[in-house]
């Protein structure tokens, strides 16, 4: 097998490889294999929709983020989680960012010690707290006034070893370049304390006073989501050094925001440079070398790692409008189109290097029309019912945002990895959509 070739330059051309996870290699019948594993065959042992993980590809990720940040750096699970991927990230070094009383859950199912998790959330209940603490998290982040209420009546309940470790959420009051509805580092923002209101001074202040049950190690900011400009973050260090620095903490968490390429034209940093110029910007900033800068990346390990896999079913033309082309998923295994105008692509694994001259808009089996998946897929001629279909780039936010609307069952999620598949979710069948009801 070997690798496509390089990039495309028109728009009729094959799909473009930096798009494909680490192992896309095609075959000499044309055919992608990934992990060594013939998608179609897979698509056919498995059944569609399924979401196909190069396992190869989450571990080089994991590393580099690592290689990178160093052993504070962790994964941010609402991504994509399940029981294999905490276990692989914690393997490969990674800490878990858990924001939810079912991430921790799932989180310390799969063994990774509580000692490495993250806890975030804007409205953590006490229950998920008193979880937290009992388990022994290695952070939590605090996020309002209410939740320091409820820190400083749980924690001498619960009689723990030592005063928990806390960050403090900030927001650095800046209107990062990404969609609205995954921006969090301005002022008004339901997530963390004010930095130019007082707000988080006056936190600040109440989490290091004198008797206080937990200990301030330090401050966080997440500023967004899907963020291309190195700038915007260079920005919110520029703001958050000026508190930062007098309040001499050893830790400042920069949250994720990492942006990814979904489609062809689309270029992204890597890991690396997000970390380098997250460094340097400290640097530049005053912020001492001492100080341990960490990040939690969610979408930049998972998102190129996975493609998932459609079955076409009906192809429905309209001469002079558009032609329709109905997959067995849609908005239930990825909303990202609807929710925020995301864009995908689109190429037939059976024939990854051909020519894509047809432009079709690829919609889901749900009843609406603004299910659609992708607005101007392009196809090869000759796609047929039957074909099954890819679109790459699904990792992040794909799996872990899907719903059972229409009682659609969840796909399966696959790893492939040198020859192999191994089921890491199992799809879900009809019975489990009545699992809940009397
Ligand atoms: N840390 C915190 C505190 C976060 O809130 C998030 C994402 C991350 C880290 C990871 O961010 P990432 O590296 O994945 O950008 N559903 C949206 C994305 C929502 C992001 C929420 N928070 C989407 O599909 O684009």
């Amino acid at each position: 097998m070997t690798r496509p070739g390089g990039p495309s330059p028109g728009r009729r051309t094959a799909i473009e490889p930096s798009l494909l996870p680490a192992t896309a290699a095609i075959g000499p019948d044309g055919r992608l294999g990934v992990g060594g594993v013939d998608l179609v065959e897979l698509a056919h042992d498995v059944g569609t929709p399924v979401f196909v993980y190069d396992e190869e590809h989450l571990r080089q990720r994991c590393r580099e983020a690592v290689g990178a940040f160093g052993e504070g750096v962790a994964y941010a699970s609402k991504a994509f989680l399940c029981l294999a991927m905490a276990r692989l990230a914690h393997e490969e070094g990674m800490g878990l960012d858990v924001s939810t009383g079912g991430e921790l859950h799932v989180a310390l199912r799969a063994g990774v010690p509580a000692a490495r998790l993250v806890l975030h959330g804007n409205n953590k209940s006490e229950e998920e707290l008193a979880t937290a603490l009992t388990a022994g998290v290695g952070r939590i982040v605090v996020d309002s006034f209410d939740e320091i209420d409820r820190l400083e009546r749980l924690v001498p309940r619960l009689g723990l070893p030592s005063r928990p470790l806390v960050l403090l959420r900030v927001t650095p009051g800046i209107e990062a370049h990404t969609h609205e509805y995954v921006r969090t580092g301005q002022e008004d923002s339901k997530f963390g304390l004010g930095l130019a209101s007082g707000a988080a001074g006056e936190a600040v202040r109440r989490l290091r006073r004198p008797g206080s049950p937990v200990d301030l190690a330090g401050i966080h900011a997440h500023i967004g989501s899907q963020i291309f400009a190195l700038s915007s973050f260079e920005r919110a260090i520029e703001l958050l050094a000026g508190f930062f620095v007098p309040l001499d903490l050893p830790e400042l968490n920069l949250g994720g925001g990492l942006g990814v390429a979904y489609v062809e034209g689309e270029t992204a940093p890597s890991i690396a440079d997000w970390a380098t110029a997250l460094r340097s910007s400290c640097r530049t900033a005053g912020i001492p070398a001492s100080v341990r800068v960490s990040a939690e990346p969610g979408r930049a390990i998972v998102a190129a790692a996975a493609i998932t896999l459609y079955t076409v079913g009906t192809i429905k033309e309209l001469p002079g409008i558009r032609t329709y082309v109905s997959v067995d998923g849609g908005m239930s295994d990825n909303p990202r189109p609807v929710l925020y105008g995301s864009g995908y692509e689109t190429f037939l694994p059976r024939a990854a290097a051909a020519q894509r001259p047809r432009t079709v808009t690829l919609v889901g089996k749900h009843c609406e029309s603004g299910d659609v998946i992708v607005r101007d897929g392009r196809v090869p001629a000759d796609l047929a019912v039957g074909d099954i279909l890819a679109t790459p780039v699904t990792g992040a936010y794909g799996h872990s945002m899907a719903s059972n609307y229409n009682k659609v069952p969840r796909p399966a999620v696959v790893f492939v990895r040198d020859g192999a598949c191994r089921v890491a979710v199992r799809r879900e069948t009809f019975d489990d959509l009545l699992r809940n009801d009397d």
